[in-house]
C-alpha cells in the first residue's frame, strides 16, 4: 500500500513518478467527493495557516476553498507589513509561533528558499505556495492533472512552453516534473532576451531529455500535443523600455495557430495581452478547465499531508 513519503510540499525535484500517480488519483476521487452529499469531513478541526508575503489571488484562494471544502479551517497573513516579519522577526521564529496555532501552513515569500527555512522549523507539514525566485510546485502539479485530464496520458508527449521562459518561473516546475515520464520533448520558444535560463536547460541535458530552444517561432509553435503560454511579466523587468519591445511581438493569435486542433492550449494566469480573445475562445483552449483543478489539486495535498 502506498504512503505519502512527505512532510512538506517544497519543490518538484522531490517527487518520484509513484508521488504524481498517488496525488492525482486523490485529486480525482477530490472531484466525485465535491460532487457528493458532503458527510465525510476529513479536516474538521484542523486549521490551515495561509501565509502569503506576495500578492496571489487564485493560489491563495484555491489552498483556502480547498480546505473548506473538505470542513477544516483558516486562519490568514496577506502582507508582510501585516506580520512580524516586517518588525525582523526571523523566518525560523515566525514557523515556530504560526505552528503553534495551525496544523498545516501555506506560504508564498519573495525569497527563495524561504519556505525550505520555515519547514525546517517546524513539524508541521509545510507547502511551498512559491518562493518567488525558485519554485512553484502546486502549480506544476495541477498544470500535470490538467494535461493527463485534456490528453489522456503523460507520456509520449510534445510540449511546446512559450514566451517569458526566464521569469515565468512555473514553466520550470513543469520541466522538473514531466521529464518523470516516458518519451517527453520540449520545444521553448521566447524572445532572446527571456530564454530558458540554463538550470534548467543543463538539467534536461543531464537526464537526455529532448528539447530546442527557438526566438522564430510562427513555423514551430503548432509542432506540440500541448501549447503552455505565459505572461511577460512586467513587474520584473528594471528597463521598461525592453519589456515595450518585447510585448507585441509575442502575441498567440490565431494566425499563429494555423489549424491545429489537437493542440491543448494551457496558461497558468493571469493573462495580460499574450493570447487573443480568439484563441482563448477556443475548445482546445483550457485556461479555465486548467483553473477548476486547482482545488481538487490543493484537496488532495492537504489531506495526503495531514492523513498521510
Ligand atoms: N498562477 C498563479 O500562481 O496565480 P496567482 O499568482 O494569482 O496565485
Amino acid at each position: 500500500m502506498y504512503t505519502f513519503p512527505h512532510k512538506d510540499i517544497l519543490s518538484t525535484k522531490q517527487f518520484s513518478r509513484v508521488d504524481l500517480e498517488n496525488i492525482f488519483d486523490t485529486a480525482w476521487e477530490m472531484e466525485k467527493y465535491l460532487s457528493w452529499a458532503k458527510k465525510w469531513k476529513p479536516l474538521e478541526w484542523y486549521i490551515m495557516a495561509s501565509m502569503f508575503y506576495e500578492p496571489s489571488t487564485r493560489t491563495r484562494l484555491s489552498f483556502e476553498t480547498a480546505m473548506l471544502k473538505l470542513w477544516g479551517w483558516v486562519i490568514t497573513v496577506s502582507e508582510k507589513w501585516n506580520s512580524s516579519l516586517s518588525k525582523w522577526e526571523t523566518i525560523e521564529d515566525n514557523a515556530k509561533i504560526i505552528s503553534i496555532y495551525a496544523d498545516i501552513i501555506v506560504m508564498r515569500h519573495p525569497e527563495a528558499y524561504s519556505v525550505e527555512k520555515t519547514a525546517n522549523a517546524t513539524t508541521k507539514p509545510v507547502i511551498n505556495a512559491w518562493d518567488w525566485p525558485h519554485q512553484h510546485p502546486t502549480q506544476a502539479l495541477l498544470d500535470m492533472y490538467t494535461i493527463l485530464k485534456e490528453k489522456g496520458r503523460l507520456d509520449n508527449l510534445k510540449i511546446t512552453i512559450v514566451w517569458d521562459l526566464k521569469y515565468g518561473r512555473t514553466t520550470h516546475s513543469l520541466v522538473f516534473l514531466l521529464w518523470l515520464f516516458d518519451d517527453i520533448e520540449f520545444t521553448f520558444i521566447s524572445p532572446l532576451e527571456l530564454m530558458m535560463p540554463e538550470k534548467v536547460t543543463d538539467f534536461l541535458k543531464s537526464k537526455n531529455i529532448k528539447y530546442k530552444e527557438i526566438s522564430n517561432y510562427k513555423k514551430w509553435i503548432c509542432w506540440a500535443d500541448v501549447l503552455y503560454v505565459t505572461r511577460i511579466q512586467k513587474e520584473r523587468f528594471t528597463d521598461l523600455s525592453e519589456y515595450g519591445r518585447i510585448k507585441d511581438n509575442y502575441i498567440l493569435d490565431l494566425e499563429t495557430l494555423w489549424d491545429n486542433k489537437d493542440i491543448t492550449i494551457m496558461h497558468p494566469l493571469p493573462r495580460v495581452n499574450e493570447v487573443k480573445e480568439e484563441v482563448t475562445n477556443l475548445p482546445n483552449t483550457a485556461f479555465f478547465r486548467q483553473a477548476e483543478n486547482w482545488v481538487p489539486i490543493r484537496m488532495a495535498l492537504l489531506y495526503l499531508l495531514i492523513w498521510k
